[in-house]
């Protein structure tokens, strides 16, 4: 059965209390999942951070397809596999496991990942009415995946091969005007949330002018 939950009254801000520092500097990939069910309280207060995202003349293009029957997660993770090495295929010209070099760490875990997503609790789907431009819905991801943060909830975000577009569409009764963004499978955590890695400021940024350097570099 569903995760239900009672997400029924009314949404309460608070219950995404944790400072947004600590949010943004320990939320990472997580790619590793419990099969533990996610409240649906908790599934709407991602869904209430995510549209308050801005978009492009407050045009709200983002649409979220919810997935949380474990048969159709399972359905689901058979196209994701799928999906998951045909990328391989076009980017790497892996066509598996054994090409994958040992020192490839993001890949081995992406590679489990496809393995495992069909045991997912929760995924999330994120769409858009057309025109639907990517700047336009993104924003409205990162702030879904704050708040999965903020309640504990690991989330990494990812995308589909056009191989296997169609059978997702018609798995899920998906129109075909409607624009895919992101897959974003959910759960808590086997693992720890944070620390990342990340291209120090100074190296990323300038002031005033291209190639000018921060005060700080
Ligand atoms: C547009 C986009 C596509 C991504 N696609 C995948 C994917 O297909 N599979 C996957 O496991 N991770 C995917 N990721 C997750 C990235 O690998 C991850 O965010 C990055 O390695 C940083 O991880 P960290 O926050 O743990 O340091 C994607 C991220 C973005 C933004």
């Amino acid at each position: 059965m569903p995760a239900t939950g009672d997400a029924t009254a009314a949404f309460d801000p608070a219950r995404l209390a944790m400072p947004i520092g600590e949010a943004m500097f320990s939320q990472r990939a997580i790619r590793r999942l419990r099969p533990d069910p996610i409240p649906m309280a908790d599934v709407r207060a991602m869904l209430e951070a995510a549209v308050k995202a801005p978009s492009g003349g407050n045009q709200q293009w983002a649409r979220f397809l919810v997935l949380n029957d474990p048969e159709r997660i399972r359905e689901f993770g058979q196209l994701y596999h799928e999906a998951w090495w045909a990328k391989r295929r076009d980017i790497e010209g892996w066509s598996g496991p054994q090409d994958i070099p040992a020192g490839a760490t993001v890949a081995r875990s992406a590679m489990r990942l496809a393995g495992e997503i069909g045991a997912a609790p929760l995924i999330v789907l994120v769409l858009a009415e057309p025109p639907g431009p990517a700047n336009s819905v993104i924003t409205c991801a990162q702030n879904l995946m704050l708040a999965a943060r903020a309640l504990g909830i690991g989330s990494v975000p990812t995308t589909l091969h056009p191989d296997v577009m169609e059978r997702v569409y018609a798995l899920f009764d998906i129109p075909s005007r409607a624009v895919f963004h992101l897959c974003i499978p959910m759960g808590y955590p086997r693992g720890n949330f944070g620390p990342t890695a990340r291209r120090p400021t100074a190296e990323v940024s300038y002031l005033n002018t291209w190639g000018a350097p921060v005060p700080w570099a």
